[in-house]
C-alpha cells in the first residue's frame, strides 16, 4: 500500500506512553511535517511550541486538566507536547492551526510514533497562567490555542473505531 496513506490509516488517538524520550530526529521530522500544512492566503498564521521540560509538560498538563476539573494526566503519560496556536486575529486561525495538527499526527504515525490531540489549548491560553507560560517560553504576540498534540512511543494500540455509515455523500 502507498506508505502516506497507509500512515494516515494506521494513525489512533494513543492513550498510554512509555516514559522515554523521542529521538531529536523524530521530533524534528514531525515538526517539519507541521510547518509544510498550507495555511490561508500563506499567512502561516500558526506557531508550534514543542514543549518536552519535564515540568512544563507537567504543568501543562494540570493547567489543561483544570479547565474541565479532572484529576488525571490529561496527557497520559506523553513525554512530548506539540501546543499549536494561530494568530488571534487571523481569520484563518483554526483552520490553518487544525491543518498543522493533522500533519502533525499523520507525520507521527508514518513514523511509528503514538500521538492524540488534546483538546482545551484555547482555555488554557486564555488563563493567566497559560500566557505566562508564552511569556516565560519567549512568545510574543496574540496567540490562540488551537491545540496540543502529544507524543511519544506508544504503549497501547487500540483498534481503529468504527466510522459512521453515511460519512461520505457520492454526487456523480
Ligand atoms: C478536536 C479534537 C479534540 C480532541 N480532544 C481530545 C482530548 O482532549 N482528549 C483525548 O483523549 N482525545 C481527544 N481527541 C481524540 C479523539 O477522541 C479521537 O480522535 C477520536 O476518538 C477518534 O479516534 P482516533 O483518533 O483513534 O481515530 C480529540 C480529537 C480532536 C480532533
Amino acid at each position: 500500500m502507498n506508505e502516506a496513506l497507509k500512515a494516515i490509516y494506521d494513525r489512533r488517538s494513543i492513550r498510554k506512553y512509555k516514559p522515554q524520550q523521542i529521538s531529536s530526529e523524530e521530533l524534528e521530522a514531525v515538526l517539519k511535517a507541521g510547518v509544510c500544512a498550507p495555511t490561508g492566503m500563506n499567512r502561516q498564521s500558526p506557531i508550534i511550541i514543542a514543549v518536552q521540560n519535564k515540568d512544563d509538560v507537567a504543568y501543562l498538563s494540570k493547567l489543561n486538566a483544570k479547565v474541565k476539573n479532572f484529576g488525571t494526566d490529561a496527557f497520559y503519560g506523553a513525554p512530548t507536547v506539540l501546543v499549536v496556536l494561530a494568530e488571534a486575529d487571523s481569520s484563518f486561525a483554526v483552520q490553518d492551526g487544525s491543518l498543522v495538527m493533522g500533519n502533525l499526527m499523520n507525520a507521527a504515525s508514518a513514523l511509528g510514533l503514538g500521538s492524540c490531540w488534546i483538546n482545551r489549548a484555547k482555555e488554557v491560553f486564555e488563563s493567566d497562567e497559560g500566557k505566562a507560560l508564552l511569556k516565560k517560553w519567549g512568545v510574543e504576540g496574540n496567540y490562540v490555542g488551537i491545540g496540543n498534540c502529544i507524543l511519544g512511543y506508544a504503549d497501547e494500540s487500540p483498534e481503529m473505531k468504527p466510522r459512521k455509515e453515511k460519512y461520505v455523500y457520492y454526487v456523480k
